[in-house]
């Protein structure tokens, strides 16, 4: 980082535009195995929360993959440049008022903890997406298990690479067990009243 950078500060602060928008941003973050339900419990998450008139917006590990970090790949070094990039993106989205949900894989606990550090660690909001690596496996919805098996997918998650399972998330969700309805209420339960605007 350059010395020569001085931080700007204007008119319109963070609170401004909570204020306008009547309610707290919050990063709900989405951990678990490529396959376990991240990105659907997301959306089905934002969707209510849209209805009830926040400012919502979904951070994907696949769609920022396809442009703002579409220069990484897979390896640890890679990872954890993918999820301080997202970490800082959420924070920024934050600033402007707006509740971010993030669905990424985000396997490494200390990639998690600097996310945490970054967005500042009250904003944070752990949500433990827990789904066994065989169901993920069986799902396998976009045929990415099958590829790592045959060995034509090296580094990928829970099989040639590590899965460190959050150890004290705010929430965990099985969605092997649980129904989709049960568990966007129970998220929303969680969430709902961190939202308020004193
Ligand atoms: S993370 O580990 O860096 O957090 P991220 O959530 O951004 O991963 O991206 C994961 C998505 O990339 C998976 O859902 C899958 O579609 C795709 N993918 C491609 N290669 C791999 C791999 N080697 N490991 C895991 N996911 C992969």
């Amino acid at each position: 980082m350059s010395k020569n950078i001085t931080r700007q500060t204007y008119a319109i602060s963070k609170f401004d535009r909570l204020k306008n928008n009547g309610h707290q941003a919050k990063v709900i973050w989405f951990v678990g195995l490529s396959g376990s339900g991240k990105s659907t419990l997301a959306g089905n998450v934002e969707s209510v929360l849209h209805k009830k008139g926040y400012k919502t917006y979904i951070l994907d590990g696949d769609n920022l993959r396809l442009g703002l970090n579409s220069d990484l790949g897979f390896s640890k070094r890679d990872r954890s440049e993918n999820i301080r990039r997202v970490a800082e993106v959420a924070r920024l989205f934050n600033e402007a008022g707006i509740i971010v949900l993030s669905a990424f894989i985000s396997p490494l606990e200390s990639d998690r903890n600097q996310a945490r550090k970054i967005i500042v660690v009250d904003n944070f909001i752990e949500v433990f997406v827990h789904c066994p690596l065989k169901i993920c496996e069986k799902r396998d919805v976009k045929g990415l298990y099958a590829k790592a098996r045959k060995g034509l997918l090296p580094n990928f998650t829970g099989i040639d690479s590590p899965f460190e399972p959050p150890k004290q998330p705010d929430i965990i969700i099985k969605t092997k067990s649980e129904s989709m309805k049960i568990s966007v209420k129970n998220i929303l339960e969680l969430i709902e009243p961190k939202l308020k605007l004193e």
